[in-house]
This record gives C-alpha cells, sequence and structure tokens, in this order.
C-alpha cells in the first residue's frame, strides 16, 4: 500500500490557504478538524486509520488500514446557497467518474457514493460552534479496498485506483474549495443525473422505524427528497428519514 504523500496532495492546492495534517491513526479525521488550534482558511485532515471513524445517524465507519480515504476538510467559510452534503456527494461522484467506467458512479439520498450497487462512500458533515463562530467540517469516506467478508459493502477495487489516492483526495479538496468561490448554479441537475433511484420504488424509513412505501420523485433547493406517497407527494429532509429498497 503507498502511503499519503503531502506533496502530491498539496500540489494543485492554494498552499498557503490549506493546512495539511496527515495522522497514521486517529480516531476521527472530522474530531480532529474540529480542533481550532489547526487553524487556516481550510483545515485539510487526512489518516491512513481511523479507530473510531463516525457515520451519519451515530453509526460507526469502519476504517481500517487499507488504502481508504478517511478525509476531512474544515473552514469557517459559510455556504448558504444550496446543501453542502449534496454539492460534495456531486464532487465525489465527478472526481471518481474521471478514474472509474463511464457510469459506474451513482449517488443514492442523500450522500451516499455508490458504484455498482453497492455503498462505497458516504460523506458526513458537522457543524461546531466556538465563541459564535461556525466550524463547518466536511468528512468523506471512500472504501478502495474492504474485507471481501463485508459483502454489503462495495469499493473501488475493480478499478486501478489504488496508487491515485493522493490525487483524488487533492481534485476533491480543490473542488470543495472552488464550492465557496463560484456558485454551481445547476447542482440539482447535476446531482439528479447521478441519483441511482429517480422515479424508483424506496422505503421511508422514518426516526421511530416506521415505513412507507414511496416513488422517489425528486429533490428540492434544500436538497430534500420528494416522494409520492399513497397520500400524495410528501417532502423530507435527511434528518427526518432514510431509504432504502434501492439495492
Ligand atoms: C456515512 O455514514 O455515510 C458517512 C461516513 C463518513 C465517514 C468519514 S471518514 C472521514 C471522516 N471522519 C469520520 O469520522 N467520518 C468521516
Amino acid at each position: 500500500m503507498k502511503q499519503l504523500n503531502k506533496n502530491i496532495i498539496l500540489a494543485n492546492l492554494p498552499k498557503n490557504r490549506v493546512n495539511l495534517v496527515i495522522f497514521d491513526e486517529i480516531a476521527s479525521t472530522n474530531e480532529v478538524s474540529k480542533d481550532t488550534l489547526i487553524n487556516n482558511e481550510f483545515n485539510l485532515v487526512l489518516a491512513e486509520k481511523q479507530t473510531a471513524g463516525k457515520g451519519r445517524h451515530g453509526k460507526n465507519w469502519h476504517s481500517p488500514k487499507s488504502g481508504n480515504i478517511y478525509m476531512s476538510l474544515s473552514t469557517k467559510k459559510e455556504l448558504n446557497y444550496a446543501p453542502l452534503s449534496l454539492l460534495v456527494g456531486i464532487i465525489c461522484a465527478n472526481v471518481l467518474s474521471e478514474y472509474t467506467d463511464k457510469g459506474a458512479v451513482g449517488l443514492k439520498w442523500p450522500n451516499d457514493i455508490v458504484v455498482n450497487n453497492k455503498k462505497i462512500g458516504g460523506i458526513l458533515i458537522e457543524k461546531e460552534i466556538s465563541n459564535n463562530e461556525i466550524t463547518t467540517i466536511a468528512g468523506i469516506g471512500i472504501n478502495f479496498l474492504i474485507d471481501s467478508k463485508e459483502k454489503w459493502w462495495g469499493d473501488l477495487s475493480d478499478f486501478n485506483v489504488s496508487n491515485k489516492r493522493d490525487q483524488i483526495i487533492s481534485m476533491i479538496t480543490s473542488n470543495i474549495i472552488n464550492l465557496f468561490e463560484n456558485k454551481n448554479e445547476d447542482w440539482i441537475n447535476e446531482w439528479l443525473r447521478y441519483c441511482i433511484h429517480i422515479d424508483k420504488k424506496v422505503k421511508i424509513i422514518k426516526t421511530n422505524n416506521t415505513y412507507e412505501d414511496a416513488i422517489f420523485k425528486s429533490i428540492d433547493q434544500d436538497g430534500c427528497a420528494l416522494l409520492e406517497t399513497e397520500t400524495g407527494i410528501k417532502i423530507f429532509n435527511s434528518g427526518e428519514i432514510s431509504i432504502k429498497g434501492v439495492y
């Protein structure tokens, strides 16, 4: 396994604006990223392995040392025009599409990265407030290689990308930084093009564990899901429900 390489990652990034820290092993890159001592316009924290990787909905993110990406980019800048989590999903899909077969990478609402109908990556956006300042942390995990016993999960091992990790991290970072400077006007259409379950039957799982069948129709400006149910169109945000039955 090729170790993360600081020089390659920073080669095309604005070095005076990005503070890069690489750990061999850390609890969670999102947690380190919140540390106000590491303070630049953007903090990029990477690790070869996480011992307490965090997923959405309080789940663990299995983070072995097998050449996967565990990255967190934090900033005090704010993005007001669209939900960062969906925009970061589009960026990851765009970058990974350059290294995989055409049409191989898709997105499942709100921001799971999917290849061949299996989840290969996820995004955890967190906000930290201290001294009246908000820090936004975009945490991204992408599986390059997982244990074959983990049948539910997918990885990128079908593609020749194991030596492209630094370039992929660098491009994702540079595109996220760009989001804060150049508005992506077309983000809904871009997201819909990657979505693997438009007009498909899904199960809405609510936080109280009840479920309802629906057809996933679209998303709105806030990134909420528009779902057609027996009682009409319903709108949910990603904190209220998760969707199952896609794969
Ligand atoms: C999900 O549940 O789909 C989101 C997973 C996010 C995992 C990444 S790995 C890097 C960063 N650090 C963490 O502890 N979590 C995120």
